[in-house]
């Protein structure tokens, strides 16, 4: 069987290296170099290592808590269940996580978990130490690579999928395959503020979209707290607060206990409205606190931020830095049953693009490299399944949800830049949501999506499908009419007018 797997974080490199050692002749097929993406830049960690008084239990609570109830309960039980063997492969396949004097796994903690079970590398460089060895070991392979690769559109005969459209060095051919894989990621891009790297723009949701693949959860976006809020978009990572750092407003109060118990560490959406309320409120940002940890502890738990900041002009060891929430990761995307299988025959999706059921309404920390390993693993396991005629009934091809044509859009034609996209969907589908907001960005991009020339170049395609998946952003956010998780809906009294 020939599999064609399209795009190189964890969960497409694991998929790849399982389908390989299953005995799949496997592409990989990837937009910029192998292993670039959003999982090099991961600094949180993997959750999953249980230590004295946690459990898998415990972890999947700490899920669906945090998923606000969302969550699909089979998908967290196979994401807690299968955590412990994916962990111990990452470790087989040289990825050297931190560890104690006497050899123990070194556990941090993160918002939302009740217990410290986070697994790091080198600090704050987990997603680096993990791409690495898994680009060392598919190299290592007889896995045929195609880098610098944009994936077009899927093709699609009688609703199954066999093979890609791909533009390299400006030129479209096809890629014929048994099965494809997509693998490529989120779709930070859709937003002025992101930690995404600048490919993330959603391409594979939106060619699945295309190919009549059901979507959900896209209104799910993830903002994260804390963003050095100076220079480019630059993460710092939660594990600060899991160490004990504070966040503090101008008067130097821990303002996050006003709207949580759990203060810094509750989950991820309370923190970042919280802090983007009391930005607005002071007119300026507000500042994590991690003095307390001192100079040499910060350098040797968080080397990368520790470099990055003192780069940027501020020693965090003396002084508050000043911090904003920023676009971070998608609960939502292509809908998937247990084993990656989507409502397209032939067609897989692992990892963000993927809606799994893993993080309903909001995903907790460190739990996306676990997904993406796990569930890499077990749609390479169902390659050579037979396909059910509906995958696990979770996923039924009738649902597939409609999305605005340009036949419905009734706008003049006019036109945008990607900068004015992402600034609207800031404005009107990011951290704080009104019905008025939604219905305003809804209009304006249906209006441009009217007037969107076909795509030709690979940035022209990459517009196109911020556009497209904009639209089908702001579509899901009005659909839910009720504020959960990571869609927030401000009261109506406190619309903008
Ligand atoms: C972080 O280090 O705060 C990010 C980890 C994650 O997104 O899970």
């Amino acid at each position: 069987m020939h599999v064609v797997i399209v795009g190189s974080g964890i969960a497409g490199l694991t998929a790849a290296l399982h389908a390989h050692e299953a005995g799949e002749h496997v592409t990989i097929v990837t937009k910029t170099a192998l292993g670039d993406g959003c999982t090099p830049l991961a600094q949180g960690g993997v959750a999953g290592v249980y230590g004295p008084g946690d459990s898998r239990e415990r972890h999947a609570a700490d899920t669906m808590d945090a998923g606000a109830g969302l969550s699909d309960p089979a998908a967290v039980d196979v994401l807690v269940r299968d955590g412990a063997e994916r962990i111990a492969e990452l470790i087989a396949r040289g990825v050297a996580f931190d560890r104690s004097p006497d050899g123990e796994l070194l556990l941090g903690r993160e918002a939302a978990h009740s217990r410290a079970r986070i697994v790091h590398s080198g600090g704050d460089a987990t997603g680096a130490a993990i791409a690495r060895a898994l680009v060392a070991a598919v190299r290592g392979t007889t896995i045929t690579i195609i880098e610098q690769a944009f994936l077009v559109d899927l093709l699609v005969t009688e609703g199954a999928v066999h093979g890609i459209r791909l533009l390299r060095d400006g030129v479209e051919s096809e890629l014929q395959a048994d099965a494809v894989v997509l693998a490529s990621g989120g779709a930070g891009q859709l937003y002025a503020h992101t930690t995404n790297p600048l490919g993330a723009t959603g391409d594979g949701i939106a060619a699945a979209i295309r190919a009549g693949a059901r979507v959900d959860d896209l209104e799910f976006v993830q903002f994260h707290p804390t963003v050095l809020a100076s220079g480019p978009a630059f993460l710092i990572s939660e594990a600060v607060r899991g160490e004990g750092a504070t966040l503090v407003d101008d008067d130097g109060r821990r303002f996050v206990f006003d709207s949580h118990p759990d203060g810094e560490l509750a989950p991820r959406d309370v923190v970042a409205r919280a802090i983007a309320r009391r930005s607005a409120a002071q007119g300026g940002p507000v500042r994590l606190d991690a003095t307390a940890l001192g100079a040499d502890r910060l350098r040797e738990r968080f080397p990368t931020i520790d470099r990055v900041t003192r780069a940027r002009g501020f020693d965090w060891s003396v002084e508050p830095i000043p911090v904003t929430p920023a676009a971070h990761y998608l609960m939502g995307g292509v809908t998937t049953d247990l084993h990656g299988r989507t409502n397209l025959r032939g067609l897989f999706a692992v990892g963000e693009v993927a809606r799994t059921g893993v993080h309903g309404a909001n995903r907790l920390a460190s739990n996306s490299l676990l997904e993406g390993a796990v569930f890499g693993a077990r749609a390479a396991a169902a390659l050579s399944a037979p396909w059910p005629a509906v995958a696990d009934g979770q996923v039924p091809s009738a649902t597939v949800p409609r999305l605005a044509s340009d036949r419905d859009v009734d706008g003049t034609a006019s036109v945008f830049t990607r900068a004015t996209l992402q600034q609207l969907m800031w404005d009107e589908v990011g951290l704080l949501r009104t019905t008025r907001g939604l219905e305003h960005a809804r209009g304006l991009l249906r209006a441009w999506r009217a007037g969107a020339p076909a795509p030709a170049s690979a940035a022209e395609h990459e517009d196109a499908n911020l556009l497209l998946l904009a639209d089908a952003t702001a579509t899901a956010a009005l659909t839910r009419s009720v504020g959960v998780g990571a869609h927030h809906l401000e009261a109506p009294e406190l619309e903008r007018v």
